[in-house]
């Protein structure tokens, strides 16, 4: 289970509410495989995911704008990963449903962006947001 901890703080509560919801939703699909449920609770992360993709990703994208971050490109460029590949994800499901090895698909998804963007790149931009502007806001 996934724990919102010190590595993932950044004091914008924007950024940290963005990341105890994602933690959240993550720990929801991996409690329904544990239960054996993890292919009728699939399309509840995929409903979640696209809306992360569409408010809070965009929220982080706006800030970076309004506060001149100094790497709004490597940035942007990890969300458009994101973004395409939760595009191929959602057409697997279209086009297949959730197969048996489809929930770990999306869990795995989940788990990476949590430790390889969200504990560095968000935290970065964290860091930066609350060192040049306290109460940043998209
Ligand atoms: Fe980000």
């Amino acid at each position: 289970m996934a724990v919102f901890g010190e590595e993932f703080s950044t004091n914008i509560s924007f950024m940290d509410n963005g990341t105890r919801k994602f933690i959240f939703e993550l720990n929801k699909l991996s409690d329904a495989m544990k239960n054996g449920e993890g292919r009728q609770y699939v399309i509840f992360a995929l409903d979640f995911l696209g809306e992360y993709s569409e408010k809070h990703l965009i929220s982080e994208e706006k800030v970076m704008i309004k506060y001149r971050f100094h790497d709004i490109e490597g940035h942007a460029v990890q969300h458009e990963e994101f973004r395409s590949e939760l595009q191929k994800i959602i057409d697997e499901y279209a086009a297949k449903g959730a197969e048996h090895s489809f929930p770990l698909l999306v869990q795995r998804f989940m788990g990476g962006w949590l430790s390889r963007h969200i504990s560095r790149a968000d935290k970065v931009l964290g860091d930066f947001l609350a060192a040049s502007a306290k109460k940043a806001r998209p």
